[in-house]
């Protein structure tokens, strides 16, 4: 923490639409003093560092293939490095496909958040990522489901959960329109509202639970 301020780290690999609404939270200032210090890609084709540099975030592209042609190991050395260069905080994984390993997950134990686009425990775990979740919820018939903030441990998508947020799916859906329905009306709202939580020190975080503190 640089003068008391939470640096925030965003992981992303898509179109970085979460990424725009911590943006646009940060400019209303609604992001519980944080500020968006870094942005790291998985792949250098990601539209969410357009986001970065329009809004003059420095940004980083760590790929999982380059890094394992240099050698075991450099993918964590090169993460870890930024993140310790940028004196980061928090990291944040919105829309991001890789999956960190325990070096990284356990050396910033309780300070990595990730916006997942269902219900925690349900459509969740390995596999279980971008329209392939949405595909599974409508072959299953279910007609509610939403978004889960949750922190990340060493179980994919199985670390405390922290806000939900339920959305309903609709007659005729899509994997593309429900997608759209739960990002606008959750993921959108639910991640700057958990990086507010967290900067603003509202959390009470055990291994198992996040309790949110009163104002
Ligand atoms: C979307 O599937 C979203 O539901 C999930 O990651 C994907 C891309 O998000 N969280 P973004 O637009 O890159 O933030």
């Amino acid at each position: 923490m640089r003068y008391g301020v939470t640096r925030i780290a965003v992981f992303v690999s898509g179109g970085g639409t979460n990424l725009q609404a911590l943006i646009d939270a940060e400019k209303r200032g609604e992001l519980g003093g944080g500020k968006l210090s870094l942005v790291i890609a998985s792949n250098g084709k990601a539209y969410a560092l357009t986001r970065a540099a329009e809004n003059g975030i420095p940004s980083a592209v760590v790929n999982r293939k380059e890094c394992q042609a240099i050698g075991d190991g450099e993918f964590d050395r090169r993460l870890c490095g930024l993140l310790e260069e940028n004196e980061i905080d928090l990291v944040v994984l919105a829309g991001y496909l890789s999956i960190l390993s325990e070096n990284v997950t356990k050396r910033y134990s309780g300070r990595i958040l990730n916006i997942h686009p269902a219900l925690i425990p349900s459509f969740c775990g390995p596999g279980f990522y971008g329209l392939h979740v949405h595909e599974a919820v409508l072959a299953r018939g279910v007609k509610v489901t939403g978004a889960t903030v949750h922190f990340v441990n060493e179980v994919c998508d199985g670390g405390p959960i922290l806000l939900q947020k339920a959305v309903p799916v609709e007659d005729g859906d899509t994997p593309e329109t429900l997608q759209r329905r739960v990002m606008e009306q959750a993921e959108w709202e639910l991640l700057p509202k958990a990086v507010a939580l967290y900067c603003s020190h509202r959390i009470e975080l055990t291994p198992t639970h996040a309790r949110i503190l009163p104002q």
